[in-house]
């Protein structure tokens, strides 16, 4: 499945949060001409990362600032930590992320 939103609704002080038809939420976040989708979810303690910001092309955490490569999803640290990534693409103002590999959370799938 897709999910399209406006690219106006993401800036780079502003990330947006979609879901899933499931539930799942994914956030958003531009760093100038890119765009990064990543599970909504923090892996440390739950935070909603559509409520933190990026410091570069980082993405940090509001509760404790732990730090993710948007990428790959790696936290910067501890290293263990990894946020599941989305491909995402830009066609004119539309952004489209593909979410068929979205965990179901009623299914008790977070991650
Ligand atoms: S909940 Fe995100 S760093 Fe602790």
């Amino acid at each position: 499945m897709t999910i399209n939103l406006p690219a106006t609704d993401v800036t780079d002080e502003k990330p947006a949060r979609v879901k899933t038809a499931a539930g799942f939420e994914i956030a958003v976040f531009r760093h100038g001409e890119e765009y990064f989708a990543v599970a909504n979810r923090c892996p440390h303690q739950g935070a909603s990362l559509a409520e933190g910001h990026c410091d570069g092309e980082d993405v940090v955490c509001p509760m404790h600032r732990f730090k993710y490569d948007p990428r790959s999803g790696r936290c910067r640290f501890p290293k263990h930590l990894r946020l599941r990534v989305f491909p995402i693409t830009k066609t004119g103002d539309t952004l489209a992320i593909d979410d068929s590999m979205a965990p179901d959370p009623a299914a008790g799938q977070h991650g």
